[in-house]
């Protein structure tokens, strides 16, 4: 009997002896992460599942598993992490014992910024200043952000000839983008010799640029109606201001025949005098609006432009379309008119040189103009 009660106490000790051994075994038993490290793109947001972290089989022993990335910084006001390396944890219970592992998140920027503006060839006259802005012609974008930087050091700004510069977009996490452009100095537009002058059926050409004045004027019976290619190019630099938000009417004030300048200059002279009229309002026979290729732009409230952000928009990006802002701030001398910064001439291809002179037409060609008929 007592036999039996000994063999049946040995038996339960060893029976308690292995349980314990098994537990502890099972304790110390030590869970592998499947993965310890993660790599994201910068912009992506940071998901990581217990499926990533364990193995099945290990799954089904841990209980309350507990993913904490709250070491991870996102970037001011967005959804996505900084770029870094973190350290996250993973909390667990093996057999009733809390245990924990760590592991990494690598978040990185690999992708290059983008060029949204390139220009592929620049034009600009031999004499340009060697610290010329060359950014204007491109622009990049990049979710953290891109600078342009342009070496332009092979470019001989006095030698006309073509020239390669390097234009390079880099993020703020330096992903680098880089592309050439041409830039072309040019011949600085000669003074215009007599010969580069014309008179045809009462008009007269400079540079094969019709100019009109108030030296130079127009037959009455001159009635081109607006110029196709002029009026393509307004409706298009129209159609793009509105597209970036601008207060831009699609009614402007193009051609005008000679009676109806008359009309208008008539009415002007009888509501301001004549002094005053001919500061603003050309004569009929003298404006340029009876050529077809002046445009007066208008604001969405109905009143000719000449408020900002309009007018800034205008003054940088006419030459694009082949217009000049014909009578500039300070010019009335030379142009014979006070500044009119809603009136636009179309001169084609030659309107950005005219824009980079900072030049105004009389200017640019040397043709006679002034206040006086
Ligand atoms: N306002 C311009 C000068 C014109 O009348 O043609
Ligand atoms: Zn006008």
């Amino acid at each position: 009997m007592k036999k039996k009660l000994i063999i049946t106490v040995i038996a339960l000790s060893l029976l308690l002896l292995a349980a314990s051994i098994f537990c502890v075994w099972k304790i110390n038993q030590t869970t592998t992460l499947k993965k310890s490290s993660f790599t994201f793109e910068y912009g992506k947001s940071v998901e990581i599942t217990k499926n990533q972290l364990f193995d099945k089989e290990d799954l089904n022993s841990l209980q309350e598993i507990k993913i904490d990335v709250s070491s991870i910084k996102n970037e001011k006001n967005k959804t996505y992490p900084q770029v870094g390396e973190y350290d996250c944890t993973v909390h667990f219970k093996t057999f009733f014992t809390p245990q924990s592992k760590t592991f990494k998140v690598c978040v990185k920027d690999t992708v290059e910024p983008k060029f949204s503006k390139f220009t592929e060839t620049i034009e600009i006259p031999a004499g340009t200043e060697t610290n010329y802005d060359f950014t204007q012609y491109f622009k990049a974008e990049d979710l953290s952000g891109a600078d342009i930087q342009i070496d332009s050091k092979s470019v001989n700004f006095n030698t006309p000839d073509d020239y390669t510069i390097l234009v390079r977009a880099i993020d703020s996490h330096d992903n680098t983008v880089e592309k050439e452009c041409t830039v072309k100095v040019t011949d600085i537009p000669s003074s215009p010799s007599v010969l580069q002058e014309s008179k045809e059926d009462g008009l007269f050409y400079s540079q094969g640029i019709l100019i009109v004045n108030k030296k130079h004027g127009l037959p009455s019976n001159y009635a081109p109606g607006e110029n196709a290619e002029a009026g393509n190019q307004i409706r298009k630099l129209i159609a793009d201001m509105q597209a970036q938000g601008y207060h831009i009417s699609n009614q402007y004030s193009g051609y005008r025949s000679y009676s109806y300048q008359a009309s208008l200059y008539n009415g002007y002279v009888a509501s301001y005098g004549q002094a005053q009229a001919d500061r603003f309002s050309a004569k009929p026979g003298f404006s340029e609006h009876q050529t077809g290729l002046a445009f007066d732009l208008k604001h969405t409230n109905g009143t000719l432009v000449e408020t900002q952000p309009e007018v800034q928009w205008i003054k940088a990006h006419a030459h694009e379309y082949g217009f000049i802002v014909r009578y500039p701030q300070g010019k009335e001398n030379i142009t014979g008119y006070m500044a009119e910064p809603w009136h636009l001439r179309y001169v084609g291809d030659i309107a950005r040189t005219i824009y980079e002179s900072g030049l105004t037409l009389e200017e640019f060609l040397n043709v006679p103009g002034g206040t006086s008929y």
